[in-house]
């Protein structure tokens, strides 16, 4: 199951994103923290200092993961994978594991916790990179992910409703948007449901820096009571942390809990439905194929010619299988 945490800059998506890591960290076997932001912060927020592991980008080895994920594939003859690909029969996946091929390749990791981290711009990228480029391994990741209801996968991303225009839009099972009380940051979740009403009812809210009563009718007034997931307030603890007291973070955190159990608890209740998930990446592709990738590559249908034998569950089927065969 796959969790992203959106909003507007500042409202707390990454303090929230890494308590929400540790918190489950602290109870189930294994969480995959990605940070997608472009402004990469997720790592500081989690306060470990043990993280060992390559510091790569998913942003800068896009390339080689799309090649990775390929596998044995022979649908494509000479045509580019890309970020929306649909995955066929013989591609390689992922599983949300610490030492699956690729996120042991990638990720950076300090006890039950791998991260991976799509990466900030670089000085080569001014002027000419767009973001949404060097999110295209990071589609292909969580296109080819096979990951079942008691995987944890846990995303902070980019600020706004950027990820609309992306086929991350879908990617997971829930999204959270962190609100602070005021109308620009409330806006952000409000624009986000507006132009993407089909996934409103996967949509929810957390208010955040709640400070007294009139933030609280605020928030409120504007979010509907089966949507947001619970408060937590303008933290003193948090400053006193920042300012360096170490053991304020654990009060912090118990301010956060009441509001994470829910979280938890509204996020298992969700379901996937795979050919759903098929049937929009498909559509997904071809959209963005005849909007400007055929043209991209010269004219060429991109998405002609795939795998229509290819299905999750069948994909999930053989991982099984080899998995019984591994263990007889
Ligand atoms: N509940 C809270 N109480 C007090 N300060 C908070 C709270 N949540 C976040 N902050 C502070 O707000 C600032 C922005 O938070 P951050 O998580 O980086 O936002 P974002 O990732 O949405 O840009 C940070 O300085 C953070 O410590
Ligand atoms: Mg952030």
């Amino acid at each position: 199951m796959r969790i992203a945490f959106l909003g507007k800059g500042g409202a707390g998506k990454t303090t929230t994103s890494a308590g929400f890591v540790r918190y489950l960290a602290g109870r189930h076997p294994f969480v995959l923290a990605i940070d997608a932001d472009v402004n990469a912060h997720l790592k500081g927020a989690l306060h470990l200092t043990d993280f060992q592991g390559p510091e790569a980008e998913l942003g800068e080895v896009k390339n080689d993961i799309i090649e990775y994920l390929k596998g044995d594939r022979l649908d494509l003859d000479d045509k580019p994978m890309v970020g929306t690909t649909p995955p066929s029969m013989k591609s390689r996946f992922v599983t949300v594991a610490p030492d699956d091929k690729l996120i042991e390749q990638y990720a950076q990791r300090s006890g039950n916790i791998s991260l991976l981290t799509v990466g900030t711009y670089k000085e080569s990228d001014v002027g000419g990179a767009c973001y949404h480029v060097k999110l295209t391994g990071l589609q292909s990741f969580f296109h080819h992910l096979l990951d079942g209801p008691n995987d944890l996968v846990v995303a902070d991303t980019t600020a706004g409703t950027d990820n609309v225009a992306t086929s991350l839009s879908f990617a997971y099972d829930m999204n959270v948007f962190v609100v602070e009380p005021t109308k620009k940051s409330l806006q952000v979740y409000l624009d986000f449901i507006s132009v993407a009403p089909h996934l409103a009812d996967r949509t929810y809210v957390i208010a955040n820096k709640v400070d007294g009563p009139g933030d609280e009718a605020f928030l409120r007034k504007h979010v509907a009571e089966d949507r947001l997931l619970g408060l937590v307030p303008q933290s003193k603890h948090l400053k006193r942390f920042e300012q360096g007291k170490k053991e304020a973070l654990n009060d912090f955190m118990a301010e956060q809990q009441q509001v994470f159990e829910k979280v938890f608890t509204t996020w298992q209740s969700k379901k996937r439905d795979w050919q759903e998930y098929l049937d929009r990446l498909r559509l997904t592709h071809t959209k963005v194929c005849r909007d400007w990738l055929d043209d991209y590559f010269g004219g060429i249908k991109l998405d002609q010619g795939l795998d229509q034998d290819f299905s999750y569950e069948r994909a999930i089927a053989g991982l099984n299988a080899k998995k019984e065969t591994v263990s007889v």
